[in-house]
């Protein structure tokens, strides 16, 4: 077996957004930095760099993660979504849509992050409680708009996942069909 020190360069292969990435780090590379700095990512932000703002969640096999606490090794083979594939083609999904109808962003630093947290809540329960959107609001931290129109517009989304049974066709992006883009308030 070849002997790993920290110099060492390991190629690494995993789906992006639906596509197939390929990059090489070292084993102590993190997965935010080959993100950013290698695949010229930025639909991931790096905030605080320790897991407590939420600017660089992204999803790992369906699961929302902070890629500043992930090592770029440890997502050899998986499945990443950020909150690009919310806007397939460039086109608002129903969340993103929402965000930008009840002005849940101002500078839009901790969007990306909060996106992809509150789309993968919705996937899993389309039938969430105001209560569970705030928790994964919670999450994270926004300095610019307070946390009401990010939960308005949460709440406003919800119909849409509703509608399409969560599932990943109420976020749009793979898998995200016409029925999906359909947004309605709750
Ligand atoms: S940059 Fe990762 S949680 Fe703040
Ligand atoms: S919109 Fe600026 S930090 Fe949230």
């Amino acid at each position: 077996m070849p002997r790993v020190n920290a110099e060492t360069s390991l190629p690494i292969r995993f789906t992006l957004d639906g596509e197939e990435v390929s990059v090489s780090v070292t084993p102590r590379t993190l997965l935010s930095d080959a993100l950013r700095h290698q695949l010229g990512v930025n639909a991931v932000h790096v905030g605080c760099e320790q897991g407590i703002c939420g600017a660089c969640t992204l999803t790992i096999d369906d699961a929302p993660a902070r890629a500043c606490l992930t090592l770029a090794i440890q997502v050899e083979g998986a499945r990443l979504r950020t909150a690009r594939s919310l806007s397939p083609g460039g086109k608002p999904g129903p969340l993103a849509a929402a965000f930008a109808r009840h002005f849940a962003l101002q500078c839009g630093f901790c969007t990306p992050g909060l996106l992809v947290a509150l789309d993968a809540w919705l996937r899993r329960r389309p039938e969430a409680s105001e209560a569970e959107l705030r928790a994964v609001i919670g999450g994270h931290l926004c300095r610019c708009t307070g946390y009401q129109p990010i939960l308005a517009a949460a709440l406003a989304a919800r119909a849409a996942y509703r509608a399409s049974g969560g599932g990943g066709e109420g976020g749009g992006g793979e898998g995200g069909g016409e029925k999906g883009n359909k947004e309605n308030d709750a």
